[in-house]
């Protein structure tokens, strides 16, 4: 089966990917090449009880992250590459008794679920990070939480295509017209004719014949990176109003506003600021952290904040991955496994319930 891809940020990647490694010519096309949009901006942070916001997502968001282990080696090991990845948990820092009490609803949550926590004290939450603020009065560790470098994982995913074949194209996409059986993409650079399209192009959908598109919002997220002299801690750092995910190298990302401002994609001052405020109140030693640079992406929302995953309604050859939202790393490995079986062997697994386009009332 011919396949095109059309977005090549982590989900379009991942879904080439996957495609390509069992048997299909795929063509990925972006206009700004690899994880430019969204991924770039993407902290990487791996935590399905904390940004799963409905027990459906965290339901699908659970079973993407048992598959990242085996993602990543599968990558690293056809890339050649070694990524950036930890499951060293999330710790969530309460900083006054209102934040202490929300952690601890949190905590009876994660025990309802079956989940495995340790809510700690003030010391032990500085004998696990030492540079935690003196104000902290309670952490949540969340150890099956993780992290991964979203960039480097996406630049290691097409490289692990291209083994597999992938051509990668660096276009605009114009438009997209999908009959029974045939579908066209057409592009600045031409016309691409395959048997399927994929849309995984993110905030950005792409005018179709007949025209539709699920539709989803763009939210604008700024991120901070800074770099320490030294690891700040194995574990990501969730705040109130940040979060903090420190690498081996001693690099941090700083996360992330949420902004509704349509497709202006300038970082701000007061957004920069807020988030330094907040990281320096989590980590006062970060006050000290060289500044390395701003990046700003769009999240894609859908209105019940489910990702939209399925055959399009009006056009048979064309199928949507987009609308994950603040889960579109996290989601990627399921979501390309789900795709592959639905395009390829035209097996429409349990999950694809509750994600398909149709289910959306402009889709
Ligand atoms: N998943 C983190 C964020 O969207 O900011």
């Amino acid at each position: 089966m011919n396949i095109t891809v059309v977005g090549a940020g982590i989900v379009g990647s991942a879904i080439a990917h996957e495609l390509a490694s069992r048997g299909a010519r795929v063509q990925l096309i972006d206009s700004r090449g690899v994880a430019r949009g969204a991924t770039h901006a993407s902290a990487g942070i791996l935590a399905p009880q904390i940004e799963g916001h409905i027990p459906e997502l965290r339901k699908l968001a659970a079973h993407s992250l048992a598959m990242y282990d085996d993602f990543v080696r599968r990558v690293e090991r056809a890339s050649n590459r070694s990524i950036e990845y930890g499951r060293n948990g999330t710790l969530q820092v309460a900083l006054d008794d209102r934040e202490a009490a929300m952690l601890a609803g949190d905590a009876q949550a994660l025990a309802r679920n079956g989940v495995e926590y340790t809510v700690l004290d003030r010391e032990a939450a500085r004998r696990l990070v030492p540079s935690l603020s003196d104000r902290a009065t309670s952490a949540l560790l969340v150890p099956s939480h993780g992290y991964v470098a979203a960039s480097a994982l996406t630049e290691a995913v097409v490289d692990a295509a291209r083994a597999h074949g992938v051509r990668l194209i660096t276009a605009a996409v114009r438009g997209i017209e999908g009959g029974a059986g045939k579908a066209r993409v057409t592009t600045d650079e031409g016309i691409i004719e395959s048997d399927v399209v994929i849309v995984a192009s993110g905030s950005w959908m792409v005018p179709s014949r007949p025209a539709e598109g699920p539709s989803v919002k763009p939210i604008r997220g700024q991120l901070v990176q800074l770099r320490c002299d030294a690891a700040l801690a194995s574990q990501v750092i969730w705040g109130q109003a940040c979060y903090l995910v420190p690498w081996s190298d001693g690099t941090v990302l700083v996360g992330a506003t949420v902004e509704d401002v349509g497709y202006d994609e300038r970082p701000t001052a007061e957004g920069v600021r807020s988030l330094l405020s907040a990281a320096i109140g989590l980590v006062p030693s970060l006050e000290r952290a060289q500044f390395e640079e701003v990046r700003v992406g769009f999240r894609p929302k859908a209105t019940d904040e489910l990702p939209i995953i399925g055959r399009s309604e009006a056009m048979p050859s064309v199928f949507y991955a987009v609308g994950h939202y603040r889960n579109g790393v996290l989601l990627a490995p399921l979501t390309a496994a789900l795709m592959a079986d639905l395009v390829l062997e035209d097996r429409e697994r349990a999950e694809l319930a509750l994600v398909r386009p149709g289910r959306l009332a402009n889709a």
